[in-house]
């Protein structure tokens, strides 16, 4: 702070410091019964110039009291430091170092126990929670349930598997997700009939000579990644297209822009992001957001 800058402010801060002082002792006498203001309202009613109340009177003088005591004790007083040598950074330092420490307590006590154990350690998943809010809840939201795009952590339904291998190696290695584009494979007929029926899969109402037809193009077309039942690949990320869960939207306008014209999803790698332990701790975390099997 710039010389100017401390005395300005310093001289602003006594100041009115001062300015109360002279404002409240200037008002502070009186003669109590006697004497009026001069002030004399319908005729007859008259303003008297008693003293302040002794009581509202101290209460003043303590809080100027305390304002001094303050401005002496912390910085306030433009580039006077305090008696106390309290800054806003050392606050801060001392802050993180409490959540640091903290956090080495949690990884201390990770030991060798595996994702499973993690995931049943209160410490562990609210520190995992910590981890997620700070490196994965912009893709897959704060609740963990994604979006269109990015898959829900939070369900039993997984592109690559639920299991604290899958979990932790989607995290350490990410994942490339890649749908190609059919838009120049298929002719238009075929194209519908196709989005149709995985638009209905599990429909069981659904036209059966449109099915027959489609499921001939998918074994031909689809099924060496989503498997001849269309239940998905884990190994490549091929999602189960048999079920209610989409990644990329379930309506009908979704699915054709996904088979014409494909996806790619990106999953980041964090291994070299967040440490070994963040990511065992975060993986606890996520594995321990399924909902127990029914
Ligand atoms: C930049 C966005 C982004 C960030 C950040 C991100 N993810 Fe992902 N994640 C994705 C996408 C997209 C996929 C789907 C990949 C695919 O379909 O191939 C995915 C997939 C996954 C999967 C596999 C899901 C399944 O169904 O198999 C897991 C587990 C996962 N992420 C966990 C995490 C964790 C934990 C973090 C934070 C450490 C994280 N992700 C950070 C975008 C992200
Ligand atoms: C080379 C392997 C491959 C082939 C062949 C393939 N897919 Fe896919 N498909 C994928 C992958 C991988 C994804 C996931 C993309 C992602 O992670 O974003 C996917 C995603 C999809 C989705 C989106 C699912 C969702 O949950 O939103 C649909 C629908 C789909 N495929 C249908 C088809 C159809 C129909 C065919 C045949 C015309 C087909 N796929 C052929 C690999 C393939």
């Amino acid at each position: 702070m710039s010389t100017f800058w401390h005395w300005f402010i310093a001289a602003i801060a006594v100041g009115s410091i001062i300015g109360c002082l002279v404002l409240l002792f200037g008002n502070a006498r009186g003669t109590p019964g006697e004497g009026t203001t001069g002030h004399v309202w319908d005729d007859d009613l008259r303003e008297y110039n008693n003293p302040l109340p002794r009581w509202w009177l101290n209460l003043f003088i303590l809080t100027i009291v305390f304002g001094v005591g303050y401005l002496i004790y912390y910085p306030g007083l433009g580039g006077f430091t305090g008696s106390s040598g309290w800054t806003q950074k050392k606050q801060l330092e001392q802050r993180m170092a409490e959540v640091q420490a903290k956090r080495q307590a949690v990884y201390a006590r990770l030991g060798d126990r595996d994702i499973a154990a993690l995931a049943q350690d209160p410490a562990v998943r609210s520190l995992g929670r910590e981890v997620f809010l700070g490196n994965c809840a912009g893709c897959h939201g704060a609740d963990a349930q994604g979006a269109r795009g990015f898959p829900n952590l939070a369900d039993r339904d997984w592109i690559y598997g639920g299991t604290p291998e899958a979990i932790l190696a989607s995290i350490t290695q990410g994942r490339q997700g890649q749908m190609p584009p059919f838009s120049a494979a298929l002719d238009a007929k075929a194209a519908d009939e196709l989005i149709d029926t995985v638009q209905h899969w599990a429909d069981p109402a659904f036209n059966p000579a449109r099915r027959a037809t489609a499921m001939q193009q998918f074994a031909l077309t689809c099924a060496a990644c989503h498997g001849a039942d269309g239940r998905g690949n884990a190994l490549i990320g091929a999602p189960n297209l048999t079920d209610k869960v989409w990644l990329h939207g379930g309506s009908r306008e979704a699915i054709r822009e996904t088979v014409l014209f494909g996806r790619r999803s990106n999953m980041p790698a964090h291994k070299d992001i967040l440490s070994a332990d963040d990511i065992r701790v975060v993986a606890g975390y996520v594995y321990g957001l399924a909902p127990p099997a029914p």
